[in-house]
Formats: structure tokens, C-alpha cells, sequence
């Protein structure tokens, strides 16, 4: 039997952080095991906020492929490719937009929050509005079955099941409505203990040496309870310890658990061993990323391959969608 289709994408505004790595990309890579995954970079999407600055857009795309390669997702298992190189997303975009009711978008709960939340640029245009039309095209496009995403992104996800339903019943039923897989929140949060975000400057990257992931974990807040090292410590409510519990051995986190609760060890050793640990981690990922730079025109051709197969696909049902359009 054929695999069940998987579509996911995202915005190139600046390289990944470990906030991806356990939001997002575990999940990508569990998935490409059992599925035909289609992953991409949503540079269209990203211009929708960084119009004024598109300079970052290119620059990330690269950096997000070497990334995702980094921790082991496969071009050769899955398929990578750029949004802006099917031009038929567009074309599909404009037609989900003429049957589209506006309402549907006004009332999007994300669209509403990120015009509240986004007072650093002008988002209200056209464009941010229509962009869960625009996600529909990338997902309906290739017929996936389901697409990976996080709670915030479930409401777009959903208005992309409103839309098939509504282009099959107004024309032909040639999409199937696609299921929301979520992905549950990334536990660990930034060196400042708020979300890990790029624009909060709390992020550790995929790509930091290991000096500087010292030197970030140096200055993680821990447990805000905890003044002196003779007073104990509360691990459950450290952003320290859950990186304990995601990157040391099991063992050791319930020596470091005992350690912080009795106060006979303090922040500082805490941090060096969680450092240590999470630097063992990143060292293959270290190492792949050194491996990909090191043989030049390797992302171009992985992009250029992958866009050739989505571009066959976006081809076919592009064909059919303006048979049943009759344009
Ligand atoms: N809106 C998504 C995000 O910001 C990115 C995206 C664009 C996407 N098109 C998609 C995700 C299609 C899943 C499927 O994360
Ligand atoms: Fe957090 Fe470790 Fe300090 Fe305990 S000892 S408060 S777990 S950093």
C-alpha cells in the first residue's frame, strides 16, 4: 500500500534552537519512518512579516536545511523544497481565495493574537490575512493526509480542512480533508525561563560551539526560590533540570534531583554537568553540519531534487484542479 502523506513547512526568519528541536523536528523525523513526508521552507509565509527585511529569508533557508539534516532528518527519506520554486502554490492560493468567506479569517484565533502581538511590524496587510489560504495550498496540493504542527498552528490547520471540504463540495471532491497531528510543547524553555524564541535572545542554536552553549547555560535562571547554596533547591520548577532530564543519563538525573532537594550541590556544578551533557548531544549534530559544509552545492542539489519531485506533484493536481475549476 501506498504511505499516508505527511506535508509540514516552516518560516525562514533566522536558523533553529533546541525550541525546535523537541516542538517540532523529533516529531518530523519519527515521522518520515512510516510516511511520505514532504517538508518545507515557507518563504512566501516568512515575507508575510520580514517584508521590509527579506534579506534574513534566503540566508535561513539554507541555514534551516543544514539544520534539519543536522538532526538526522533524510532527503533521501523525505522531501525537501522551497515554497517560492512551485509557482503552483500561488496559482492554488488565488483560487482557495475566491471561495474563501472572510470571516473564516477574521475570526482565525492566531491571526488575532499575532496582530496584537506583533507591534513591532505593520502585519495588517492582505497578505497576512490570507496567510492560512496560502497554507491550505501548500498542504492540500500534495493530498496529505496529515500535517505535524503545534498548538498555535492548529487553528490554520483547521481552516484548511474547512477548505477542502468547501472546494470539494463546491466542485469536485479531489482533496482529502487532512488530519491535525499536534505536536505537544516543547518542555524546555529559554536561558531567561520565557518561551526560547530567536526574538527574545534566550535561544540556544543548533548551530552554537561548544563555548558558547557553556557560556548560555552559565547564565540560565534556575530556581528563582533558590538564593544561597545551602538553601534547597526545587528542581521541578528549574528550566535547568528539565534540560537534565532531556540530555543526561538517567542515573544522573536522580543523583543531580537528590543533590539540588538536600542542597549538596549547587547551581553552578548543576549547570557544568547539564552543559556537559547537552554539548554531547550537539556533537554529532556538530559533526553532520561540518560534514554538509564541507561539500559545496550539497543543499543546492538536495533543494533542486526535491523541488523537481514536489514540482511534479504540484504539476498533477494543479491539472486537475483546473479541469474541475473549468478554467
Ligand atoms: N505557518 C507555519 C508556521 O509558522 C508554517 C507553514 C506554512 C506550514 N505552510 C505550512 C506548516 C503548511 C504546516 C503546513 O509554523
Ligand atoms: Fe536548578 Fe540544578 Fe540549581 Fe537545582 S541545583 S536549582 S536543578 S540549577
Amino acid at each position: 500500500m501506498e504511505k499516508k502523506r505527511i506535508v509540514s513547512g516552516m518560516r525562514p526568519t533566522g536558523k533553529l534552537h533546541l525550541g525546535h528541536i523537541h516542538g517540532a523536528l523529533n516529531n518530523w523525523k519519527a515521522l518520515q519512518e512510516d510516511y511520505q513526508c514532504f517538508y518545507f521552507i515557507a518563504d512566501w509565509h516568512a515575507l508575510t512579516s520580514e517584508y521590509e527585511h527579506p534579506e534574513i529569508i534566503k540566508q535561513s533557508t539554507e541555514d534551516i536545511i543544514i539544520d534539519w539534516i543536522s538532526i538526522g532528518l533524510d532527503p533521501e527519506k523525505s522531501v525537501f523544497f522551497v515554497q517560492s520554486s512551485i509557482k503552483e502554490h500561488a496559482e492554488l492560493f488565488l483560487i482557495f481565495s475566491m471561495f474563501t468567506p472572510l470571516p473564516w479569517l477574521e475570526r482565525n484565533p492566531t491571526y488575532k493574537e499575532q496582530l496584537q502581538e506583533l507591534t513591532k511590524r505593520d502585519i495588517y496587510t492582505y497578505g497576512f490575512l490570507g496567510y492560512p489560504v496560502l497554507q491550505a495550498a501548500d498542504i492540500l496540493m500534495y493530498k496529505a493526509n496529515g500535517v505535524p504542527v503545534g498548538q498555535d498552528q492548529s487553528p490554520h490547520v483547521e481552516l484548511t480542512r474547512e477548505i477542502a471540504r468547501r472546494f470539494n463540495h463546491l466542485y469536485s471532491d479531489i482533496f482529502p480533508v487532512p488530519e491535525v497531528l499536534l505536536t505537544p510543547e516543547a518542555k524546555i524553555l529559554g536561558i531567561d525561563r520565557r518561551k526560547m524564541s530567536k526574538g527574545y535572545n534566550n535561544a540556544i542554536f543548533l548551530s552554537d560551539t561548544e563555548v558558547t552553549v557553556n557560556k548560555k547555560v552559565s547564565e540560565m535562571i534556575t530556581d528563582p526560590q533558590r538564593a544561597r547554596k545551602s538553601d534547597p533547591g526545587r528542581p521541578s520548577f528549574c528550566n535547568v533540570f528539565t534540560f537534565h532530564e532531556l540530555y543526561s543519563k538517567k542515573d544522573n538525573v536522580q543523583e543531580i534531583k537528590e543533590g539540588c532537594l538536600s542542597a549538596s550541590i549547587g547551581c553552578v556544578e548543576c549547570k557544568r554537568l547539564m552543559a556537559e551533557s547537552l554539548n554531547k548531544a550537539l556533537e554529532p549534530l556538530r559533526e553532520k553540519r561540518q560534514e554538509i559544509q564541507s561539500k559545496t552545492g550539497l543543499i543546492d542539489d538536495i533543494i533542486n531534487e526535491g523541488n523537481k519531485r514536489a514540482g511534479e506533484i504540484a504539476k498533477n493536481t494543479l491539472k486537475e484542479v483546473r479541469e474541475v475549476v473549468k478554467i
